[in-house]
């Protein structure tokens, strides 16, 4: 009878560490008007009892998860947007089917964007000052020479890398292998923000000369962390698990292969083609997906459509036009529409 529980709850305790994303698909956290707080939290479908404890215990957090779910469902749409597998999961309210299965190259993407984006949100938070328990970064407070000095105000990287460590990476001593391929994307994620924090300057003087220049870290926009990843998954590298006595080893598949960075993504089953629909492997075919004709890259109708037919004609598109910007600070547009060529694949 154990046994047989087992084997139910392996593909959801291998996926549990995605499966918090569902949050992104609650239009807001008060599910019933007079929930209490444990009440919302147990409500969070698919989420592991340690990430419902962290709800418990940490509430003033679930906003931030919340933002950080949705922007990684958008950002992972926004890279994907033109090819076979475009990351759509806005079609069903129901997100799980719509993950790619562990341990495949887009499952890493997911595993390292979502990670990212976990950290990112809850650094951003902090250096805006709307979290009681950390405030920005004062490690780097001395004066590196004359003139020059960190005015002690860096975003704090370390304490939004480790909320998300805490939130997201599952304590299981006898790790499965998909688990090891999880867990180390998940880091390479959160490195990937803290490598590319940019200094920045400010001047400060009589009548704009430079006396004194203070200096701060802060991170990039997340497009430039979702771009950054994007090429990483294209450069993905293959793994296998290799057992030791006591101890397993990530070894990439191609043995020639220079050594594995923790900065690589890795996967470890190879990507069906996404051709024709499998809900199992989250591919949904690309019958009826819009391609580009004239284009020679990912998008064009050759390679979107798998050598099928396609047909162009017209249709009836809307777009947003008009825009205008609204004193503080939201951007208001209007609803256009065209009749344009589109082509499809068949
Ligand atoms: C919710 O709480 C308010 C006041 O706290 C009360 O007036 C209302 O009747 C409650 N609604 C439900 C559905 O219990
Ligand atoms: C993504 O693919 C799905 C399934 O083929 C399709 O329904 C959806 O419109 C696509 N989204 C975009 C933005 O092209
Ligand atoms: C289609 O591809 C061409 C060539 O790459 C490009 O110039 C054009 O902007 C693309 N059209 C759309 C609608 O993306
Ligand atoms: C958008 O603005 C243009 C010029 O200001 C105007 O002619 C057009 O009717 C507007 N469109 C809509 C949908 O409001």
């Amino acid at each position: 009878m154990k046994f047989l529980c087992l084997i139910f709850l392996l593909p959801h305790l291998l996926n549990a560490s995605l499966s918090w994303l569902s949050i992104a698909k609650n239009t807001n956290l008060n599910f019933a008007p007079n929930s209490t707080q444990k009440q919302i939290c147990d409500q969070l479908i698919g989420w592991t009892s340690v990430q419902k404890k962290f709800c418990y215990e940490h509430f003033d957090f679930m906003d931030l998860v919340y933002k950080a779910a949705k922007t990684t469902l958008s950002e992972c749409e926004t890279q994907f947007k033109s090819r076979r597998w475009n990351c759509s999961t806005s079609h069903s309210p129901n997100i799980f089917n719509r993950l790619p299965e562990s341990g495949l190259r887009e499952a890493s993407f997911i595993y390292a964007l979502s990670s990212a984006a976990l950290t990112y949100t809850i650094t951003s938070a902090c250096s805006e000052g709307k979290l009681a328990g950390c405030s920005c970064d004062k490690s780097k407070q001395r004066p590196i020479r004359a003139g020059y000095q960190w005015s002690g105000c860096s975003d704090n990287i370390a304490y939004g890398m480790a909320v998300a460590e805490n939130f997201l990476d599952p304590r299981i001593k006898n790790k499965l292998n998909l688990l090891i391929v999880n867990l180390h994307n998940f880091e390479t994620g959160r490195k990937l923000i803290e490598k590319n924090m940019n200094k920045q300057c400010k001047c400060h003087g009589v009548s704009g000369s430079c006396e004194i220049k203070t200096c701060w870290r802060s991170m990039p926009s997340f497009s430039v962390i979702g771009t950054k990843l994007k090429e990483k998954y294209d450069a993905a590298v293959q793994v296998d698990i290799e057992k030791r006595v006591n101890k397993q080893r990530i070894i990439p598949r191609n043995r020639a292969l220079k050594k594995l960075s923790k900065s690589d993504l890795i996967y470890i089953k190879n990507s069906p083609d996404f051709c024709r629909p499998n809900p199992r492997l989250a591919s949904y075919g690309t019958k009826d997906r819009i391609c580009n004709k004239t284009s020679r890259g990912i998008d064009s109708c050759d390679l979107l459509c798998c050598g099928r037919p396609y047909v162009t004609q017209l249709e009836v598109v809307t777009y947003k036009c008009n825009c205008t910007f609204k004193w503080c600070c939201s951007v208001t547009c209007k609803e256009c529409k065209k009749i344009q060529e589109v082509t499809r694949c068949r």
